[in-house]
């Protein structure tokens, strides 16, 4: 491994002048590096240069790149039984539903998909049906994927320019505590009195056709704004109220990353669909909907159809099988607990020597530093925030930042579960580099 970072080389003009001729470009700039390959919590460029990856690809290699018994798992299966008619069912398909449909009372009917937007859109599709109401509410700073119904219910970017969402998309502002819109005379986040004036607003909107609420229980793309205690409570009886479906979506918070298996046990709240998706497949196109046996038989009388070439296919769903085994069987949810515990104790000891730090949140190991111009106005400092990432990835360490120039410069701070105490050690070090770098840029 090479330890110290090597600038990106161009010798590879080939690849660079390929890139340019024809990849297409859909968002994210190009890291200007070859990456090569990637093994438990660091990817390697051409030069060697090991880099930590600290989102976990995109946010969703929970168990690391190439996990062992991923790779024997992707080996075994692959010469075995890959994909199969729709119709048509096989043992790891119904091993992976009956696991998943064990771990939450009221959520014991699975459906398994590839995407995350593809089990959002699956989810609203069902909530329409079951409901025989089409309006979907959301939060202003959500992330639910790139297709029809989870693009119109997506307020965090990416909506300019493709024509209308779908009629009876609302949104919601998410509370916020850190910059709250309501406060308490000490100045404290008022979620309640924010979460009563959204929903007034949402009545006086609304034509009476109300299906669900989808809601991140902690809005990663969003910056990282964690659902206060007893928010998804009373979220849930806002919904109750109405006749709305509550549909959570886990693709980044679920299968322990929060040090819970899905983030909305701390609140003892169960939504009516559960979405899964990036760490289920722990970085393999694997997703799942989960619902009630009771929703899913109304469903089913009404004639419900999701039918996708990739459904129920065999290859992910052995796994995400082995993907739920390692975890639980590596212990790894206390283990992101108490790994979480560190990065975080360490991310506060960087926000008493660096002013930009204005403030570090989040969970388990899905942690979040906003980076602000200073501590007094909380203002974002987007720059910085840009500087920063570069100097960390020179340093070798990658960190995604989330700009929202309404919100925040936020790192996203999310290793794999695996993730050695040395190697968080070794990433507060480059990040504490990095800060003090661009701090002078
Ligand atoms: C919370 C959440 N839901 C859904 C999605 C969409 O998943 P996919 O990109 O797999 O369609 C994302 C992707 O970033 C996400 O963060």
């Amino acid at each position: 491994m090479a330890d110290s970072f090597s600038p990106a080389t161009d010798t590879e003009t080939g690849f660079w002048s390929d890139v340019s001729d024809h990849v297409m470009r859909y968002g994210p700039q190009f890291e200007r590096r070859v990456i090569e390959r990637a093994e438990g919590s660091h990817v390697y460029d051409t030069a060697g240069t090991a880099i930590l990856d600290f989102t976990s690809g995109q946010m969703s290699a929970l168990l690391g790149h190439s996990h062992p018994e991923i790779v024997r798992t992707v080996r075994e299966q692959i010469g075995r039984l890959d994909h199969l008619f729709s119709g048509m069912l096989s043992r790891p398909v119904v091993d992976l539903c009956s696991c998943l449909g064990s771990l939450v009372p009221g959520l014991e009917k699975v459906l398994l998909l590839s995407t995350g937007a593809e089990s959002n859109e699956a989810a609203i599709r069902l909530a329409k049906l079951v409901t025989g109401k089409h309006e979907i509410v959301a939060f202003s700073r959500s992330w639910h994927g790139m297709t029809g119904a989870a693009a119109s219910a997506t307020y965090s970017n990416a909506r300019r320019g493709y024509g209308p969402a779908e009629v009876g998309s609302f949104a919601i502002p998410a509370p916020n505590a850190y910059r709250p819109r309501f406060t308490h005379a000490d100045g404290s986040l008022d979620w309640k009195s924010e979460l009563d004036d959204a929903f007034a607003l949402i009545d006086s909107q609304s034509t009476g056709n109300l299906a669900a609420f989808i809601a991140e229980p902690i809005l990663s793309s969003g910056g990282i704004i964690e659902l206060p205690e007893g928010y998804l409570a009373a979220l849930r009886e806002k919904c109750d109220e109405r006749g709305m479906l509550l549909i959570l979506d886990e693709a980044q918070t679920g299968i322990g990353r929060t040090g819970h298996m899905f983030a909305f046990q701390r609140d003892g709240v169960t939504p009516d669909i559960l979405t899964l998706s990036k760490t289920l497949g722990a970085g393999l196109p694997l997703a799942a909907v989960l619902t009630s046996r009771e929703l899913e038989e109304k469903a089913h009388d009404l004639g419900f159809v999701f039918l996708t070439t990739h459904v129920s296919d065999p290859l992910p769903a052995a796994v995400g099988l082995t993907v739920l085994d390692v975890v639980e069987k590596d212990g790894l949810i206390a283990r992101a607990r108490q790994a979480g515990k560190r990065l975080r104790s360490g991310l506060e000891a960087l926000q008493q020597r660096f002013e930009c730090i204005g403030d570090v949140r989040g969970r388990g190991l899905l942690l979040g530093i906003d980076i602000v111009t200073d501590r007094a106005s909380r203002k974002p400092d987007l720059d910085m925030g840009d500087r920063i990432g570069a100097e960390a990835m020179k340093r070798g360490l990658s960190m995604n930042i989330v700009k929202l120039p309404a919100m925040g410069a936020v790192f996203r701070i999310a290793p794999p579960l695996t993730v050695s105490d040395a190697d968080i050690d070794r990433g507060l070090e480059i990040m504490s580099e990095a800060i003090a770098a661009a701090g002078k840029g």
